[in-house]
């Protein structure tokens, strides 16, 4: 099923940076509103000054939240429902990673991560979903990754939370059938935006130029897969044949080779 998003009211969450900001511009020269949720109010107001030259009949409302603490997103939604907004379509993408072994990560981080990456989601579509079946029309495209598809080694509390985000996704579009709301997981390989330098500040990660895309390819890639009513979808050429033959190796193997990947990696930065 198709998912129009043109006169429609969108809420992306991390807006002030990366792949949620590209999606912002985009959107923009079709929405009616949009609410523009990240912690940098400054970021979110100079993304609002771009994007109402070009739709000056925009309506954009922006909201710092932190996203991690459920009282934050509680004065999130008061405000939209003081301001009488309805929310048609969600973006949940928002997001953080810590690339790191598990027993040396900063727990503070990690459970920031983790609420973030999985509480927030699945709390804000559960108090938007019912608004989106009421009025029976509207979507949630859910920023997932390809680290929610395989086992990586120093990324295995992010991975989680990717695998979380992958079967919440599945799993609702299922439960949504028939109701005019869809919902799309996103899975990006590596993009080019601030997210490698907060997830690698305890190890410099060297990402193959090869496999990273531009954030604003990505944004392409996910808001024509949304609109399409895609149950996934994998940007860029490389990660979509890559992702495609990880089907045909087997768990097992993969996990051998991770293994050994790891060992490398834990005899050059961590012993
Ligand atoms: N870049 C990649 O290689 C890659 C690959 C696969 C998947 N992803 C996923 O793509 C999504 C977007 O990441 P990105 O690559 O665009 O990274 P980014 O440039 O670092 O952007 C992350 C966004 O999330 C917001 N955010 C982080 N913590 C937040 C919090 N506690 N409360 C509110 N907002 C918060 C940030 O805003 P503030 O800091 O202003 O709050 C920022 O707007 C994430 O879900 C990430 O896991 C990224």
């Amino acid at each position: 099923m198709r998912n129009d998003l043109s006169g429609s009211t969108i809420l992306v969450t991390g807006a002030s940076s990366g792949i949620g900001r590209e999606m912002v511009r985009i959107v923009a020269r079709k929405a009616k509103a949009l609410v523009l949720v990240a912690r940098r109010q400054d970021r979110l107001e100079a993304l609002q000054s771009e994007i109402l030259t070009l739709n000056p009949g925009l309506r954009v409302l922006c909201i710092s939240a932190d996203l991690s603490k459920q009282a934050s997103i509680d004065q999130l939604l008061q405000a939209l429902s003081s301001e009488k907004i309805e929310v048609d379509h969600l973006i949940n993408n928002a997001g953080l990673g810590d690339f790191t072994p598990l027993e040396k990560s900063n727990w503070n981080k990690l459970e920031q991560m983790i609420s973030t990456n999985v509480v927030a989601p699945v709390y804000l579509a559960h108090r938007l979903l019912e608004g989106m079946l009421r009025r029976g029309r509207g979507g949630i495209l859910n920023v997932g990754s390809t680290a929610g598809m395989l086992p990586i080694p120093y990324f295995s509390a992010y991975c989680g939370t990717k695998y979380f985000m992958s079967g919440f996704s599945q799993s609702l579009r299922c439960e949504l059938a028939g109701t005019n709301v869809t919902v799309t997981e996103l899975c990006p390989g590596p993009v080019a935006t601030e997210f490698e330098s907060i997830a690698g500040e305890n190890i410099d990660v060297q990402v193959p130029k090869w496999v990273e895309i531009s954030a604003p390819d990505c944004a392409r890639a996910a808001i024509s897969g949304f609109e399409a009513g895609r149950a996934r979808v994998i940007p860029g050429a490389s990660m979509k044949v890559g992702m495609f033959l990880m089907n045909f190796v087997p768990l097992p193997v993969t996990r051998l080779f991770q293994g050994n990947f790891a060992k490398v990696v834990r005899r050059k930065y961590f012993s």
